[in-house]
């Protein structure tokens, strides 16, 4: 998804932006581009990544300047179309995260009075709009063109001369980095940390002026404060510490992010949500996510339904708006690492409208879920750079667990042997990394194919779907989760030798039916890799290569499982030499419909 950068204090901006720009890549982009201030504005952009844009860029001198990585909504990635965009007469230049609804109306109202435009973007009425409303204030001319877009953005505006940046918030995340005299703008932490850990989050509505010495923010006109939050975590989380990808890295880290949820998580349970009253006044529950986050509401449901004995709707949050108001007496549940998914955003803001409780589950401070959801669950995964999401989801999945058995009123035994066996979890999943030289010998004979069924049961069917998601959009292998029982209904006309079948197992009432569904895809052809529990016999006898995971409560099957998935997903992707922390034509956060 887009990001933007900006710079303005003592040092040349051209550096540091294309460092901050590289900081944001793994948001995914197709081009980029920065602008810089040196009493006239230059401009240098393309498509392709910053490190190709760095080689040809000439030195450009300036000590304030404006940067982007365009992920194309309006019009394909080209040269013209990546960011920054200019006005007609070349002085105000404008990066966007975003998108303007009202575009083309505007745009023809410009060129009606004359403006010209030479992008197929959205964006490119910024600058039109700022220009045509220049009086001598900037920040006047800003809030004037903002006034007329519909929309959603994070912009920043750099003018030549002006010794300043206006930058504006509506719906698309942006933080200020503090320095010593000089300050950073971007779309998310990572891209500051070399320079400062001090940040202040810009809220929906907020403009600030910024410059060297300063900030300034007003919201819809009236002066507002913006507190500094100092980040706890370093550029090093943010950086791979040896491992070849970030993927692998965050795969890795798992065990600590797994260990550090549940301490802080602990320590403040009682005073963040009290389900226990919730119980109370609803009827229902509702969890909303996309993606991977969807995949942990879907495991959600099956732990609070087993404990709580409450009903649970899973739905996926873009498809949530469509659906008839049953929102009643529903307490939910938005389920977003990034905290800025547009979609999810928009049940968020439907469902508060409904006068429904919402918690949202987020691993971003500040974000916009937490802005708009009555209560906010923080995890603590830390950075999550690689786009494909790992701890992040983990550490939803331990926040739903130990949300679950807060206050579940399960027999007190059955409770304590939970509590164990979650406290036991880091040293379960250290055991699953363990065997990675197992699993990327797997990952090299799933490599050669180009069709994959992931199956699962009860609580392992969404790590079947979870399973598939990964390997697709990391390895590019065309990848199915299917519920172990549908199989038969339609797929199996694909199975042979040439489609694998990854089953996941866990010693539950599904364990039997598993089985079975295993000899009929053998039956066909099919080459079978199982995920299976150690010491597992029965399974020896049917598949055809075994990842063994350490014995937990079926219940936390699905993390054990899911890290072993997560590592066929990055082996498989290496061996076929993808760009794993990159995957084309996807975005770390979605902030588009
Ligand atoms: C994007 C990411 C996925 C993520 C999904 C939902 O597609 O690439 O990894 O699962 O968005 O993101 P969220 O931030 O709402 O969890």
């Amino acid at each position: 998804m887009c990001g933007v950068v900006g710079y303005i204090g003592g040092r040349n901006a051209q550096p540091v932006l294309l460092n901050c720009l590289a900081r944001l890549e793994y948001r995914g982009y197709d081009s980029c581009g920065i602008a810089l201030d040196g009493g006239s504005l230059r401009v240098c952009k393309d498509i392709g990544k910053i490190a190709e844009l760095a080689k040809v860029v000439p030195q450009l001198d300036g000590l304030a300047g404006i940067g982007h990585t365009r992920w194309a909504t309006h019009g394909a990635p080209s040269r013209i179309n990546a960011h920054p965009h200019l006005d007609c007469s070349g002085t105000i230049a404008v990066v966007h995260n975003g998108i303007i609804n009202n575009f083309q109306v505007l745009r023809r109202r410009l060129e009606a009075e004359g403006h010209s435009f030479i992008s197929e973007t959205d964006t490119e009425v910024i600058p039109h709009l700022i220009e045509k409303y220049y009086r001598g204030s900037l920040e006047e001319a800003v809030v004037a063109a903002l006034g007329e877009i519909k929309g959603s953005y994070a912009v920043i505006v750099l003018a030549a001369g002006e010794s300043k940046l206006v930058v504006a918030r509506n719906g698309s995340p942006l933080i200020i980095g503090v320095g010593d005299r000089e300050h950073f703008i971007a779309s998310d932490v990572p891209a500051v940390l070399d320079y400062t850990n001090r940040v202040i989050y810009l809220e929906d509505g907020d403009l600030a002026v910024v410059t060297s010495g300063g900030v300034s923010v007003t919201s819809r006109g009236a002066g507002v404060e913006r507190k500094e939050t100092r980040i706890l975590w370093s550029v090093e989380d943010a950086q791979k510490a040896g491992y070849e990808h970030f993927m692998l890295k965050e795969i890795h880290e798992q065990p600590k992010v797994i260990r550090d949820t549940l301490v802080n998580w602990v320590s403040v349970a009682d005073s963040v949500v009290d389900i226990a009253a919730m119980r109370r006044n609803l009827e229902s529950m509702l969890i909303l996510a996309c993606g991977t986050s969807y995949h942990a509401a879907l495991i959600g449901k099956y732990v609070i339904e087993e404990l709580l004995s409450i009903p649970v709707r899973v739905e996926i949050a873009s498809e949530f708006n469509y659906y008839g108001q049953t929102l009643a007496r529903t307490a939910a549940i938005a389920i977003t690492q990034s905290g800025e998914t547009a979609d999810t955003l928009k049940t968020i803001r439907k469902l508060r409208a409904a006068r429904c409780l919402v918690i949202a589950i987020t691993n971003v401070v500040g974000s916009s879920a937490s802005r708009l959801a009555d209560h906010t669950i923080y995890t603590w995964a830390g950075p999550e750079i690689s786009v494909a999401a790992t701890k992040s989801f983990m550490v939803q999945l331990m926040v739903l667990y130990w949300l679950v058995m807060s206050y579940s009123r399960i027999d007190p035994g059955r409770l304590a042997e939970l509590v164990m066996d979650l406290r036991g979890l880091p040293e379960k999943v250290q055991r699953v990394l363990g065997r990675g030289d197992v699993i990327s010998e797997y990952a090299s004979y799933l490599a050669q194919h180009e069709d994959v069924f992931f199956i699962g049961r009860g609580i392992n069917f969404p790590v079947a779907l979870e399973g598939a998601l990964k390997l697709k959009e990391v390895s590019y292998i065309h990848a199915e989760g299917y519920a172990a029982g549908e199989l038969k209904h339609g797929s199996f006309a694909l199975l042979g030798s040439g489609t694998p079948v990854v089953a996941i197992l866990a010693r539950d009432n599904t364990y039997e039916a598993m089985l079975s569904n295993i000899k009929e895809a053998k039956a066909r052809g099919a080459p079978v890799l199982a995920v299976a529990e150690e010491g597992d016999v029965a399974i020896r006898e049917l598949a055809d290569f075994i990842i063994t995971v350490p014995v937990v409560d079926a219940i936390f099957s699905p993390v054990v499982n899911t890290v072993a998935l997560q590592l066929l997903a990055y082996y498989t992707a290496r061996e076929r030499g993808c760009p794993v922390d990159t995957p084309r034509n996807l975005a770390k956060s979605v902030t588009v419909e």
